[in-house]
């Protein structure tokens, strides 16, 4: 199979062009903007895979990157860190909204036969109890998950109004390596080896439905492969946990000095919980392979072993966005 994967150098992106190029043999061109999200060196043990610098909201770039025609179009570009959308909501539109218009039009345009958008659990808001289904009202509550959920319905309506083979996947919290540090998981890892602050939002009681990245892509692969035209898939992690549990397991496996957790201000409009149920893509024949603690543990040794990769982020412009964020330096 020829992809075009949007966003392919990404956290999800390269993990899922990596998943493709070792157990499909597919040929994959990523278009990328290489945001401060996306790396080059997310791919660099990929050389067959094309890399094509531009943003999904340029159609120009996005018809140089389909060339002379590809198979699918999977779609994981955004504006993806939710206390960035509340700081900085402009550019959630732009990319969330008007990226995936551009993104629809060229796979009409080319005659691309199937289309498949990456979505979020956190389109369909918070729930206390229970799982969201794929039948459940979006009621998203952060401009991120505003951005993304204005997307999914311009994604369906190109299903209902031109029949472009459209697929969405709503996929629940992701963790794994090569994930950017200003998320929860990779953010107290790298905090926790280097005994700074561990900063727990609110009363650190919020629940996420943890899914190992490898897991999301095979399931996506699954949605690609077998899933109906016009329909959306959930695809949850297995475990749930509630953050103050995560940060205390990662304290436990770092080695790290309890007292370092500190409970800071919590994130407006947070999100209580978020559950997925996930029977639709089980029906395709998926199933989660990697159980919370096994990830986690996968996760924190590649941090470890990977200073090579993390430490120019550290060192990089992220020290300003931490200290903006968190109104502390890093250590
Ligand atoms: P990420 O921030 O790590 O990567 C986003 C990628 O998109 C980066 O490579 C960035 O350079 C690229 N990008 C941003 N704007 C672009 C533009 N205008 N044009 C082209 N490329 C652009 O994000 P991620 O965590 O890998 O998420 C990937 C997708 O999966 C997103 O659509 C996100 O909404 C969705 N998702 C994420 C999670 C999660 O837990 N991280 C869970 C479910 C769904
Ligand atoms: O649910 C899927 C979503 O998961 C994706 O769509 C988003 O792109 C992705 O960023 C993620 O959103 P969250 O807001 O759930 O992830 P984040 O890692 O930012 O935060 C996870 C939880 O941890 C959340 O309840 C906020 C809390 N948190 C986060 C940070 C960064 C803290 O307590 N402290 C922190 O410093």
């Amino acid at each position: 199979m020829r992809l075009l994967v949007c966003g392919g150098a990404g956290f999800i992106g390269s993990n899922f062009v990596r998943l493709r190029v070792r157990d499909e043999g597919d040929e994959v061109v990523v278009l990328d903007k290489l945001t401060y999200a996306g790396r080059r060196e997310n791919l660099q043990d990929l050389p067959d895979v094309e890399l094509v610098v531009g943003a999904i909201e340029d159609g120009d770039a996005v018809d140089r990157a389909i060339g002379d025609g590809v198979d699918a179009i999977v779609n994981f570009a955004a504006e993806t860190h939710v206390d960035r959308s509340i700081s900085e909501p402009d550019a959630f539109v732009k990319t969330n909204g008007q990226g995936t218009y551009e993104l629809l039009e060229a796979a009409r345009r080319h005659q691309v036969s199937r289309y498949v958008q990456i979505s979020t659990d956190e389109v369909y808001g918070s729930i206390e109890e229970g799982s969201f289904t794929e039948e459940s009202p979006i009621q998203p509550s952060s401009p991120y998950s505003a951005s993304k959920a204005g997307a999914d319905l311009l994604v369906s309506s190109y299903f209902h109004t031109y029949g472009l083979e459209t697929l969405i996947c709503r996929g629940s919290n992701n963790y794994g390596p090569w994930q950017y540090p200003e998320k929860l998981i990779p953010l107290m890892v790298l905090n926790a080896m280097h005994g700074d602050p561990l900063p727990v939002y609110g009363d650190g009681m919020q629940v996420r439905n943890w899914l190992y990245v490898e897991d999301f892509g095979r399931g996506i692969g699954h949605v690609l492969a077998h899933g109906r035209p016009g329909e959306a898939y959930n695809v949850g992690g297995p475990d749930e946990c509630p953050n103050i549990e995560v940060v205390n397991r990662i304290v436990e496996q770092t080695g790290a000095d309890p007292s370092i957790i500190e409970y800071v201000t919590d994130r407006p409009g947070h999100d209580r919980r978020y559950s997925l149920g996930s029977e639709k893509v089980r029906a395709l024949g998926w199933e989660a392979q990697v159980r919370f603690e096994e990830g986690l543990r996968r996760t924190v040794l590649w941090y470890r072993d990977n200073a090579w990769w993390w430490e120019p982020i550290r060192s990089g412009d992220y020290r300003e966005y931490y200290e903006r964020q968190y109104g502390r330096k890093l250590g």
